[in-house]
């Protein structure tokens, strides 16, 4: 039997790559949204950092999915509307998919490509899954379209500690925005990275194949491509610190001298040191994140971790 795979409009504006870079260098603290590192070439360094022996996060993740997919699955419940937040077909979604056997599949992404590739993969190694794409951006607030037929609830999957791209309060606000998505019956099922020796973690963000360092410079690539920049890659040096009171990896790309750059008909100079902040990695623990769901009115229920418990699988309830 072949499965049905529909594509489903933003309900959002699309990004605009121009006005979040000129308004992120013109702030008196340069930064820029995360989001921005997944071009085709980001995607693929980003494929890349995961194989790396210093970045456990994936390995770890993938391996807790594996281990514990009997317990995932009882929590899950059965002829579930699966939802997923950011990028599909990756190994861990089909270990789920395959066990879970939902009623739908509903991938949400903000790259039409990267989706499109995503869904086609998934839909040939699962020939009877329902897939309803949506293009859109989960970080803002969206309405699903509506399927038809009876199912069990709705449930989000959100893996790889992407959430830690947001600060605990944007977080707080992020889960709050999903368990009204999923509704009174919903449930989540969140991948957190856990704190742990910052030298372990220092090494996740500083490989010594510099595949992490060339991931951060990418933005600055992708900027002068798409935006006419004249960034001179150069003369920037990726930069990624762990800091234990803020529980975060932070990521800068770092102008050692005095430069100016030119972003299409704008310019913007950096003082010799001066950076640009590219990225927060937050790191929790167990009771920090549990602490944040139920904040966030959700019954923070199961919580399952890889056999060297580096990383966290939280399994949520709407209640
Ligand atoms: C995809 C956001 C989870 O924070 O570890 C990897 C991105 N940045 N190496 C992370 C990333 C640098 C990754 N997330």
């Amino acid at each position: 039997m072949i499965g049905t795979v529909s594509f489903h409009g933003a309900s959002v504006p699309p990004d605009n790559l121009l006005e979040d870079v000129v308004a992120g260098l013109s702030l008196a603290r340069k930064q820029l949204p995360p989001k921005y590192f997944y071009d085709a070439a980001g995607s693929e360094l980003f494929e890349r950092i995961c194989e790396l022996p210093e970045y456990y996060p994936t390995r770890a993740e993938t391996e807790l999915t594996r281990a514990h997919i009997e317990a995932i699955a009882a929590f899950a419940g059965t002829n579930v509307e699966l939802i997923e937040f950011g990028s599909g077909a990756s190994s861990k979604t089909r270990i789920l998919i395959e066990r879970l056997r939902p009623a739908v599949y509903v991938p949400i992404d903000i790259s039409e490509a990267a989706l499109t590739l995503a869904v086609h993969a998934l839909a040939g190694a699962f020939p009877s899954l329902n897939v309803q794409a949506v293009v859109g951006d989960f970080a803002r607030p969206l309405t699903l379209p509506r399927f038809d037929g009876r199912r069990g609830r709705k449930i989000v999957y959100f893996p790889g500690s992407t959430i830690g791209n947001l600060t605990p309060e944007e977080a707080l606000a992020f889960l709050r925005m999903t368990r009204g998505l999923v509704g009174p019956d919903g449930a989540m099922l969140v991948g957190v990275d856990l704190k742990k020796d910052a030298n372990v973690l220092h090494a996740a963000y500083n490989d010594s194949q510099g595949v992490t360092a060339a991931f951060n410079l990418n933005l600055l690539k992708r900027i002068n491509r798409e935006l006419g920049g004249d960034f001179e890659l150069s003369r920037f040096s990726h930069y990624a610190f762990y800091d234990p009171h803020a529980g975060r990896i932070e990521m800068h790309l770092v102008s050692p001298e005095r430069q100016t750059v030119r972003v299409g008909r704008h310019r913007f100079s950096f003082d010799a040191g001066e950076s640009i902040h590219t990225e927060n990695s937050c790191k929790y623990s167990v009771a920090e994140f549990r602490a944040l769901a139920e904040e966030a009115g959700f019954a923070a229920r199961e919580v399952w971790f890889d056999s060297k418990g580096l990383f966290s699988l939280h399994g949520l309830l709407s209640s």
